[in-house]
């Protein structure tokens, strides 16, 4: 029998649990979870176990896993054509996002315009813009902060330092990328306030101009407006006009990564426009098309002119059925109000979280903006990242059916990322579990 028959034949559960053996470690999973499928906020495994999912495939699944709305426009796009390439072809549902994505952008003053690229990841995206800066501005410098996630390949490893892990080992990388500290109050070292972590990383900045880079070699600044992978850190309000008022100055291209905090996540369609900012261009992935792998970025103006015909490119970008999925997406996301579910939710979220971690010494900080919510632990005396408690956390949890995430640069902030159409009753049950893992665990 053929090893294509073989796993065919393999359809019971334990058969398939079986199959687990062949997947290399890299994607240090943490469950052992083999799905079968997903509706809701909920994922069914092989063996008939329910569990409440407040990862969503890590801020991916916002509108639900399989969506009804998403996955008959799937089918149904992909009953008619699959890949319509872009260099070849334009197709309906590709058009379509060209027409409503735009419109998108963030407090885009009257009478202005954008326009979107599409490609396939979060990286692709991130890759895109960061090309396109240099492009337009013909400087070789990008400006990063730390504890920045933007990617795995080559070049956007260059631009995180949200962990060792993730770059660590695949030196050399390409050059003229330079980081400062983004605000993090919690760990700042000047100071644990809003405006201690601000006036910090500006001076770092100001360092940086006076000691490494001239500031009209900068091409962009690439900055998430809520650090993701690096701790779900929400940063002073004032940080991002500060960011836009240098980049002004010095004719900097503004890049937002909206790739985990974009898409209605944080109660606004962008994050961004917490911060009433206007951006150069806006990166986004993730929750864009349900789970289809869909990413793309939308500049202000004119400015993707700045690649001429074949300056940019790749054979799946912008794929026929990944654009259906986030055609759909965007009506489910209109239709069922779920920008400001997000709001709501997320204030009930960390309400009923604030009650628990309340006088907990070993919770730091609780914090977060509409469905982006993290927890992290700390020694109360030493500030030294637990990483031990996140993970006991994260295990009491999923004992009780609830999968939650971490995230930081010690993996020591538990992040909790419910789909955008999550319920009260879901709400409640996971502050509740969490509060019963907590108890566990003693924090
Ligand atoms: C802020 C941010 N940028 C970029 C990326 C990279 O996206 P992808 O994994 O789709 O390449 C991620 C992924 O987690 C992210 O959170």
């Amino acid at each position: 029998m053929s090893a294509v028959e073989e796993s065919r034949v393999a359809t019971d559960a334990g058969a398939w649990l079986d199959l687990r053996g062949g997947v290399p470690a890299v994607w240090s999973r943490y469950t052992d979870l083999v799905v079968e499928r997903g509706e809701g906020s909920w994922i069914e495994t092989v063996e008939g176990d329910r569990f409440l999912d407040y990862t969503s495939g890590i801020g991916v699944t916002s509108t639900g896993h399989a969506h009804p709305r998403v996955s008959a426009a799937i089918a149904d796009q992909a009953a008619h054509i699959i890949h319509a390439q872009q260099n070849i072809l334009y197709h309906k549902p590709g058009l379509k996002l060209h027409e409503l994505l735009p419109r998108r952008f963030p407090n885009l003053p009257a009478g202005e315009s954008a326009r979107l690229f599409l490609s396939n990841s979060g990286a692709e995206a991130i890759e895109a813009s960061v090309k396109l800066a240099k492009a337009a501005t013909r400087r070789p410098v990008v400006v990063a902060f730390r504890g920045g996630f933007h990617g795995r390949t080559h070049g956007t490893m260059a631009l995180t330092s949200s962990g060792i892990r993730i770059r660590g080992h695949f030196e050399p990388l390409p050059g003229s990328v330079h980081h400062v500290p983004y605000p993090y109050p919690l760990r700042n070292p000047t100071g644990r306030t809003p405006e201690d972590a601000l006036a910090f990383t500006l001076a770092s900045l100001d360092e940086l101009f006076a000691t490494m880079v001239y500031p009209d070699d900068v091409a962009a600044f690439l900055v998430e407006p809520i650090l993701g992978e690096g701790g779900y850190v929400v940063p002073p309000d004032a940080f991002l006009p500060a960011l836009r008022e240098i980049a002004d100055r010095h004719g900097i291209l503004l890049i937002v990564d909206e790739v985990q905090s974009g898409y209605g996540r944080t109660g606004r369609f962008f994050a961004s426009e917490w911060t009433g900012i206007t951006p150069d261009v806006v990166v986004m992935a993730k929750g864009i098309a349900s789970g289809m792998p869909l990413s793309g970025i939308l500049a202000r103006g004119d400015l993707l002119d700045a690649f001429g015909p074949g300056a940019h490119g790749g054979t799946y970008g912008g794929n026929a059925v990944a654009c259906a999925a986030a055609v759909a997406t965007l009506e489910v996301i209109d239709d069922e109000g779920l920008v400001a579910a997000a709001e709501r939710q997320g204030r009930r979220l960390l309400d009923g979280l604030a009650g628990l971690t309340d006088g907990r010494r070993q919770v730091a900080d609780l914090r977060g903006r509409g469905l982006m919510v993290g927890i992290e632990f700390a020694d109360p005396d030493t500030l030294a990242p637990r990483p031990d408690l996140a993970k006991a956390l994260l295990h009491a949890a999923f004992e009780r059916r609830l999968l939650l995430l971490t995230c930081g640069t010690w993996s020591q902030v538990v992040r909790i990322i419910p789909p955008l159409v999550t319920t009260d009753e879901e709400v409640d049950l996971a502050v509740k579990v969490i509060g019963e893992a907590l108890e566990e665990i003693e924090a």
